[in-house]
């Protein structure tokens, strides 16, 4: 399999991170692309630094507009925005393509391939909400930001997980991140 990830400057820079390395752990190719504001936060909010990345997939500019992910030619299964932040957010909904990123969602969108965007940000106001609703109306997963607690979770990773197993199972990726309910 082929995915994207992206990571935007929304808070919840793990998220993103964390789900490069279990699709690194998978054996899944995966094609990265973090924003600057993204990058920035990352650093600022776990001590990563872009390079580390790298250890991960490949990694592309947000301003390399001639990167394969840029074209439908270029087959992959699907894309996660993670964190989306409302900036992106925008850009997506109004389909807007002057970034790799901006571009690559729409390319899911065109080629109808699997795009999870998993915004963050709270309260919403009404533009946002009207952006997801555009963008799922266009065929797009919204995942918000919003672990399960059933699981009666007492560590971050747990939580991270949790919204990470989800976004898996949107891909129909087999994983053991998380405790299915149900399960014993
Ligand atoms: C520490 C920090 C946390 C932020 N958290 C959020 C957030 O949760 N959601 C959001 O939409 N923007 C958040 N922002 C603002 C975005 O980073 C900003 O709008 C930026 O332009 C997004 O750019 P991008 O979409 O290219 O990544 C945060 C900024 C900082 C510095």
């Amino acid at each position: 399999m082929k995915i994207i990830v992206a990571i935007t400057g929304a808070s919840g820079a793990i998220y993103g991170y964390s789900l490069i390395r279990s699709l690194h752990q998978l054996g899944i190719d995966t094609y990265i692309i973090a924003t600057e504001a993204g990058q920035k936060v990352m650093a600022y909010e776990c001590g990563i630094s872009p390079e580390e990345l790298s250890n991960y997939g490949t990694v592309y500019s947000n301003a390399d507009l001639f990167a394969p992910v840029a074209s439908g030619s270029f087959k992959t299964d699907g894309m996660a925005v993670i964190p989306c932040s409302m900036n992106t957010l925008g850009a997506m909904a109004g389909g807007i393509g002057d970034t790799l990123l901006s571009r690559a969602a729409g390319v899911m969108l065109k080629e109808k391939r699997r795009l999870v965007i998993v915004p963050r940000e709270t309260p919403l106001h009404l533009i946002h909400l009207e952006n997801m609703l555009r963008l799922a109306r266009a065929g797009a997963d919204i995942m918000p930001a919003a672990p399960g607690f059933y699981n009666r979770p007492t560590q971050i990773w747990e939580l991270v997980n949790f919204m990470n197993a989800r976004v898996l199972d949107a891909f129909g990726i087999e994983h053991s991140l998380m405790k299915r309910w149900g399960e014993g």
